[in-house]
């Protein structure tokens, strides 16, 4: 099975939009995928069961037919920081939960098939007092791929991010520029800054795109994780 883990240098960057056209991506090209995101607070009832927004964004992006809890184990409903909703919970979220539920979902995949996991917030994210999502990743030997959501800051976020990664060995494969903000002052500027100082290669640019946008960040995308992705 393939597999990637998409993180972001903050939340609300674009995780699940990048994650989301990768995985049509990956389905156009007649293979298995699909969606996990371990990890997610801030959920509704629908039908009497917790669901979170992205989790049902990363289902419908996939092609292959499984129960919700396999995509998202650990689901809380209030929008806060994930260790402390499992707290208040009285449940905790770990390296060895993360550990059983991905093994429960690698079944539905083929050897050929990919796995695409969504984290949550930015790259340091606590699970629990002592455990770190990135331990996970880590554990994994997961390839990494960074959404840099462009905007004031991001340089900070993304030279951090990647700082942290590298002295962890964790293989990020490279970063994805995302036009978050229309109204963003020297984006070009900022995208070349981060060029210049990331040492992992920029698979995509993806512009702003709203209805009125003629941009078309879907086929960028594509065009640029056709390789990354060894898909034929
Ligand atoms: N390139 C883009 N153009 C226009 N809107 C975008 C773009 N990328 C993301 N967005 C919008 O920005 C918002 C945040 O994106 P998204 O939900 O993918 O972020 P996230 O990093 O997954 O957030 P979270 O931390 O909550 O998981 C969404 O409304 C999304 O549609
Ligand atoms: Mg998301």
């Amino acid at each position: 099975m393939n597999h990637y883990f998409i993180t972001g240098t903050d939340t609300d960057v674009g995780k699940t939009f990048i994650t989301s056209l990768l995985m049509k991506f990956i389905k156009q090209h007649k293979h298995q995928v699909l969606g996990f995101k371990p990890i997610a607070a801030g959920a509704e009832y629908a039908f009497d069961e917790l669901v979170n927004e992205d989790a049902l964004t990363l289902l419908e992006s996939g092609n292959v037919s499984v129960p919700y809890k396999l995509i998202n184990p650990y689901i809380y409903e209030q929008p806060i920081a994930p260790h402390i909703a499992a707290k208040l919970s009285n449940e905790k979220i770990s390296v060895s939960g993360l550990n059983s539920a991905y093994s429960k979902i690698s079944k539905e995949i083929h050897k050929e098939g990919y796995l695409i996991t969504e984290g949550a917030g930015g790259w340091a994210l606590p699970i629990n007092d002592e455990e770190y999502l990135y331990d996970w990743v880590k554990e994994k030997d997961m390839p990494v791929i960074l959404v840099v959501g462009l905007k004031l800051g991001c340089l900070n976020h993304a030279l951090l991010t990647q700082a942290h990664m590298k002295a962890l060995g964790v293989n990020c494969i490279g970063w994805v520029a995302n036009h978050i903000d229309p109204n963003m002052d020297e984006q070009q500027e900022n995208v070349d800054a981060l060029k210049q100082r990331l040492t992992m290669p920029l698979l995509a640019v993806a512009p702003f795109h709203n209805e009125d946008s003629h941009a078309k960040p879907k086929l960028q995308i594509y065009k640029a994780l056709k390789n990354v992705l060894n898909l034929d």
